[in-house]
């Protein structure tokens, strides 16, 4: 998509007049250049009775040279960030294909530029499909890239170009991290997320990507992530990903890690067959660690900044871990394998345990990690759980900053009571009882968040939160995401990017 910012000159082929409730006279700006017999049409349907701007109504009128689509916005008091994002979103959504594609967007009357970003960014976020594996070929227009040109007044075009600028590369990162989501997961499997890391890494002066591949995994002593991944013919491999690597050297900088299952069949301890397709969005956490490095990246992003991703299939065989196992990890501590579903805190307790020793200011995991979290919060909110209140905070901030809501929920200690009562290990991997599962996962992962001194020679543990995306990151058939059509969300890259650069 190419986004560009003009005054009001061009007409395109389609032109979109996002008009407030209210407004009963065609604005000044809104038919310049239009043909005589165009502007009286759009001056004729702006004073009309059957248009009065009401949120999401919609006129089209056909003239010679353009398709001309007045849209309703609602109230100017009422519209928010998201309200823009998502008429931009749903917009773009409803526009014909078949009318050529250079779309020229008039703001006029009471138009701000934060509004008119987030309008062109939702309609940013939602230009994504993921058909790359539909060879049939029957629409002609799919390759012709669409042109937006937003046209404002003067004393709003330079703001305007560079929040879209920012906007449009912080989209680059959505975008790859959908994608990445998408991929099936004989085509995605944990080498291939490396190998791609490592593709993506090349030619940039201020990245660098590290795979421990399979051997080095075993060598290193993370023997969580081997023994989930060890049942697949596709061996598990835990991904660096380091911005600015020689910056800030002295600075404890964040830490973001992400849960990695390329394909979550549930192990030995295996799942019901209905809707186990999904499962291969198992590896969004690292899906969005991987974008937020891309959004970071191409926005220039000065700090430094780590990630990690642990990555595995976790399938049933006979080299498969099983229930029962008492397995090591890298930190030392063993866990009780009690159900080889329970498979992404096994592979995150080595993650955090290895950010801890990086010594960061604080680390993140991402995690599509219980369905629990989704029965809590559905596909609304993703699930907020922090050793850390003022990190807590800066996150739902962030979160609300972008309208990607990341709800508080409480670490109570007698989840993770259960977490830590195994008769024969350290701790074991699911709690007794359903109840509280996202909890009890959470209760489980902060065993391997280590501590360590402050000046006082007081210790705590690091700042830490973990976001349970299981119910944010993939839509199937619900339209709770006007930005996303289908599929991976690229959820949280907006968030963090957004917590890491504001700070
Ligand atoms: N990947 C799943 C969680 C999940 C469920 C993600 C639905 C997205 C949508 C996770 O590995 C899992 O299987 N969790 C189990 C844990 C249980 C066995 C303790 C769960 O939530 O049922
Ligand atoms: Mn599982
Ligand atoms: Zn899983």
């Amino acid at each position: 998509m190419n986004v560009s910012v003009s005054g009001y000159l061009e007409t395109g082929n389609i032109m979109i007049i996002p008009l407030f409730q209210g407004i009963e006279k065609a604005p000044n700006n809104s038919t310049k250049g239009l043909t005589r017999a165009a502007s009286i049409a759009v001056k004729s349907a702006i004073s009309s009775d059957n248009f009065d701007g009401e949120e999401k109504s919609q006129i089209s009128i056909w003239t010679k040279e353009c398709q001309i689509i007045l849209l309703g916005v609602g109230q100017n008091d009422k519209l928010s960030h998201k309200k823009s994002r998502d008429l931009g979103a749903t917009c773009f959504n409803n526009l014909p294909e078949n009318q050529g594609k250079n779309v020229v967007i008039r703001f006029t009357k009471e138009w701000n530029y934060e509004n008119m970003a987030s309008f062109v960014e939702g309609m940013i976020l939602r230009n994504y499909s993921f058909d790359k594996y539909q060879k049939i070929d029957d629409k002609v227009e799919k390759n012709i890239e669409w042109s937006i040109n937003c046209q404002t007044t003067e004393r709003y075009r330079k703001d305007l170009r560079s929040e879209l600028d920012r906007l449009s590369a912080i989209a680059t990162g959505v975008h790859l991290a959908r994608d990445l989501g998408n991929e099936p997961a004989n085509r995605l499997y944990p080498e291939e997320f490396g190998r791609r890391a490592i593709e993506w890494a090349q030619g940039k002066k201020n990245v660098e990507v590290e795979v421990w591949d399979y051997p080095r995994l075993i060598k290193e002593g993370m023997n969580a992530l081997v023994e989930v991944g060890k049942g697949s013919i596709h061996k598990p491999c835990m991904v660096f990903f380091r911005l600015n690597p020689d910056l800030d050297v002295n600075k404890q900088v964040p830490c973001i890690v992400g849960k990695g299952i390329t394909f979550d069949s549930g192990g030995i301890s295996i799942k019901g067959s209905a809707g186990m397709d999904e499962m291969k969005l198992d590896m969004h956490g690292s899906a969005t660690v991987f974008g937020l490095f891309q959004a970071l990246y191409a926005t220039g992003y000065e700090g430094r900044v780590n990630g990690i991703t642990c990555m595995a299939e976790n399938m049933p065989s006979g080299e498969a871990y099983r229930p029962g196992d008492v397995i090591d990890t890298y930190s030392g501590k063993t866990i009780e394998v009690l159900n080889t579903d329970a498979e992404g805190r096994n592979v995150l307790a080595d993650g955090l345990w290895k950010a801890s020793e990086l010594n960061p200011s604080y680390i993140i995991d991402l995690a599509t990690l219980t369905g629990s979290i989704v029965v809590a919060l559905g596909h609304e909110a993703t699930g907020l759980f922090s050793n850390d209140n003022s990190l807590s905070d800066k996150i739902k901030k962030a979160g609300e900053d972008v309208d990607e809501i990341c709800w508080p929920m409480p670490l109570l200690p007698a989840f993770e009571k259960q977490m830590t009562s195994s008769k024969i290990a350290d701790v074991r991997n699911q709690g007794k009882g359903r109840w509280g599962g996202a909890i009890q996962a959470a209760g489980f992962l902060k065993q391997f968040v280590q501590e360590r001194e402050d000046i006082s020679g007081e210790k705590s543990q690091i700042p830490w939160a973990h976001l349970d995306i299981a119910g944010t990151a993939g839509i199937w058939g619900s339209d709770a995401n006007a930005t996303v059509s289908h599929g991976a969300t690229g959820i949280l890259v907006r968030t963090l990017h957004r917590l890491i650069t504001k700070d």
